[in-house]
């Protein structure tokens, strides 16, 4: 008895140790004493509402997949040093606690640096501003704030027993994201910060492996991993690491001004296969659930509202068919061939030109074949064992028991869903019309010169008004000949609206790869003072880039007047006032109570094509549980808010510049390949969620910059 007692201790404990440990060796990631293939999928905790998690999730699971990664998203914790926000999206401890009650692992990216298409890469604005600051290099005040946020997670995720080895979900972290490239870039300084973090994310002990992707000299113990659209010939730097995929792109972000990338899923799936085959253990999808950039989380300049990223689940929450269904198929057949995967060696053999055949066939008696067709062009019939098989064109075939072909990369059976948008409501506008502030307003402030955008505004608001007085002498000869001068604002970016005695002259704006613009154009400037109001807009903060911290936004210059008698007068050094915001932002009108801080204009004198309107309405919620969108089309560029959340900004005048030509899934992939929607608005629809809306009463309030006709815009329904 006491025998038995004893034993039944000593093999309880072997249990638990063994089910408390994740490693790694050169084959796989090993969960409780078990190499496993991985399928994974990266969902954006901040880039849907909690309401939506668990489905998001159930969906996820539903695929197939055994894991869901996140970034985690500093500037949408610390909002302000030191003040933590956990809430609502960003509720991590809950999202993480969904994930696991739905049986799945977590891949948690600390970074904190994030990229992600998100504003400034996920690092809050202040962190800019520390003194002797300098991102992602050998620089203390950086480092030391780095550890502090990067302990808060870590210390939050054990508290909150997260980390596998605690019985949690979590069996993978990662430190900083894609530093090679700037390593690369920057030499000795860059070498000494990733052995720094490598060994300040090691001394935390959590207990679960970290990775560093696109890093190949990532320190022991980290796992160097890779992201792109293929990484079939990528190798860690490291025997003894497993080949992981932490980032396969299931499409692309959009930006403004740019069409919509899609990439198709045959092709996803043979980049998946076509990593297996050569010792992969670890796919993750990029995103495998894209979402919404809301409020001015876009990030990146000129990044859209919608992060749909053509992934598996679309931006509603709804399932982007064939591309899930396909996947799903995939998954189902790695998990039918994962034990022949963990115990062998791929054998590989050239049967013929563009076509090879990989076969793990361990002492176990298990067999998995992968038989590959590269060739962009041509179908194959493959002979293996005693039987014959069809290859599309850029397609491989996954036979079970190296016999049976239970899935092939290019034969799709999931059905194609169209995508539609049903009209179930629109609005009665009221209109408030905001004018270019007054230099002389109490919350202005004078300053010699010009003065680079966020270093005023520090991103509370994308609006920054730049305000100045010209006087013009009535012996101007322009006066009478009408020969108006030319005024030339040169700026950073991104957007521009120049106002000449508080009307509109002109509106310009940059792009993603060209954030730079140049306002020139003659002015009707009159005799005396005359009143220069430049507003200008940022469309998100760079995200990537070596120091991109010190990227400029806003007018520097220089301003210039040109065709008076002086000839040129240069207003480049001269006084100019600051106004941080609109005048509605500091009113609150996206609030009801803040909205009755002004009069509206109603019925018949509702503000249509007029630049720097805000327009209110309320509405009822739609019936059902349907997603729904608002449809823009009409409106020119702002910012909308329900129920004063910030819906994200908008701006269907953007229109798709670009190449839409035919796209086939065979061939190498990039993201310029399966472009579509040219001409059309970048983005026309802009996600609602449903728990932002009550039964009746919601409070709706849009910004528009340029003048736009908000009769037009309608609250439609997605479904599929
Ligand atoms: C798989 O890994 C083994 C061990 O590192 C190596 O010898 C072999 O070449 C790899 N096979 C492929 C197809 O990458
Ligand atoms: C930032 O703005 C302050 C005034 O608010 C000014 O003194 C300082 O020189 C500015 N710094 C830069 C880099 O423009």
């Amino acid at each position: 008895m006491k025998i038995l007692v004893l034993l039944v201790v000593v093999f309880s404990c072997i249990c638990s140790s063994i089910k408390a440990t994740v490693s790694y060796d050169d084959k796989a990631i090993i969960i409780n004493g078990r190499r496993r293939i991985l399928m994974s999928g990266s969902i954006h905790y901040p880039r849907s509402t909690p309401q939506m998690w668990p489905d998001l999730i159930k969906k996820a699971k539903d695929g197939g997949l055994d894991v869901i990664q996140t970034y985690v998203f500093w500037n949408g914790h610390e909002p302000s040093p030191g003040k933590f926000n956990f809430e609502g999206r960003y509720d991590l401890v809950k999202f993480i606690k969904l994930v696991q009650a739905a049986g799945l692992y977590v891949h948690l990216r600390i970074g904190p640096y994030v990229c992600a298409e998100w504003n400034f890469g996920g690092f809050p604005v202040w962190l800019k501003y520390v003194p002797g600051m300098s991102f992602r290099t050998d620089n203390e005040p950086f480092k030391i704030a780095m550890q502090r946020f990067t302990e808060k997670i870590v210390n939050l995720m054990k508290s909150e027993k997260l980390f596998e080895p605690q019985g949690g979900p979590i069996i993978m972290s990662q430190i900083e994201n894609e530093y090679g490239p700037i390593e690369w870039e920057i030499g000795a300084p860059g070498k000494a910060y990733s052995k720094w973090a490598a060994q300040m994310a090691d001394g935390l002990k959590t207990g679960v492996p970290w990775i560093m992707c696109k890093q190949e000299d990532a320190p022991d113990p980290m796992i160097d991993t890779c992201n792109g659209f293929y990484c079939e010939k990528f190798t860690p730097n490291k025997p003894y690491k497993p080949k992981m995929f932490t980032e396969l792109w299931t499409g692309w972000f959009t930006e403004f001004g740019g069409p919509i990338p899609t990439r198709p899923v045959e092709d996803i799936a043979y980049a998946v296969a076509r990593f297996i085959q050569n010792n992969g253990s670890f796919v993750n999808y990029y995103m495998y659930h894209g979402g919404t950039n809301f409020g001015r989380t876009a990030g990146g300049l000129f990044i859209t509202t919608s992060y749909d990223y053509d992934a598996p689940i679309d931006e509603y929450g709804l399932l982007n068919e064939p591309k899930w269904g396909h996947l799903r198929d995939l998954h189902t057949a790695i998990k039918l061939i994962e034990p022949a995967l963990v115990s062998a060696y791929p054998t590989v053999t050239y049967p013929g030109k563009n076509q090879e055949i990989h076969v793990f066939k361990p002492k176990s008696g298990a067999c998995a074949a992968f038989l590959s067709n590269y060739d962009p062009h041509f179908s194959a019939t493959m002979k293996f064992g005693n039987a014959q098989y069809q290859l599309p064109p850029w397609s491989i075939s996954i036979l079970h028991n190296c016999k049976d072909e239970v899935f092939n990369t290019a034969k799709v059976k999931s059905p194609t869903t169209q995508k539609k948008m049903t009209p179930v409501g629109t609005f009665k506008w009221q209109s408030y019309n905001e004018e270019a502030p007054s230099s002389e307003g109490s919350d202005t402030l004078a300053m010699a010169g010009l003065y680079e955008q966020l270093n005023v505004t520090r991103d509370t608001s994308d609006y920054l008004w730049y305000l100045a007085e010209v006087t013009i002498s009535p012996n101007e000869h322009f006066l009478k000949n009408g020969q108006f001068p030319v005024l030339t604002v040169m700026s950073a970016g991104h957007a521009l609206h120049v106002f000449i005695n508080n009307q509109l002259a002109g509106t310009v704006w940059g792009s993603l790869k060209n954030p730079k613009l140049t306002f020139s154009q003659s002015v009707k400037l009159r005799a005396g003072v005359n009143k220069i109001s430049l507003l200008s807009v940022s469309v998100g903060l760079a995200n990537v880039g070596t120091h991109y911290e010190t990227y400029n936004v806003g007018v520097l210059g220089p301003i210039t007047l040109k065709g008076l008698n002086e000839g040129t007068r240069d207003l480049t050094k001269q006084q100019w006032s600051y106004k941080v915001g609109l005048k509605g932002e500091t009113l609150s009108l996206d609030t009801l109570d803040g909205s009755s801080s002004v009069e509206w204009l109603q019925g018949s004198l509702v503000a249509q094509k007029q630049p720097l309107t805000w327009y209110k309405a309320t509405f009822n919620a739609p019936e059902g549980n349907d997603p729904l969108a608002l449809d823009m089309n009409g409106m020119g560029k702002g910012q909308i808010w329900i129920n004063g959340e910030g819906l994200g900004r908008y701006w269907p005048a953007n229109k798709a510049h670009g190449n839409c030509d035919k796209c086939s899934y065979t061939g190498i992939y990039n993201e310029n390949k399966c472009n579509r929607y040219c001409g059309d608005p970048s983005q026309r629809w802009y996600h609602v969620p449903r728990s932002w809306l009550r039964p009746t009463g919601n409070f709706l309030v849009v910004f528009e910059e340029w003048g736009g006709n908000p009769d037009w815009i309608t609250l439609v329904k997605r479904t599929n």
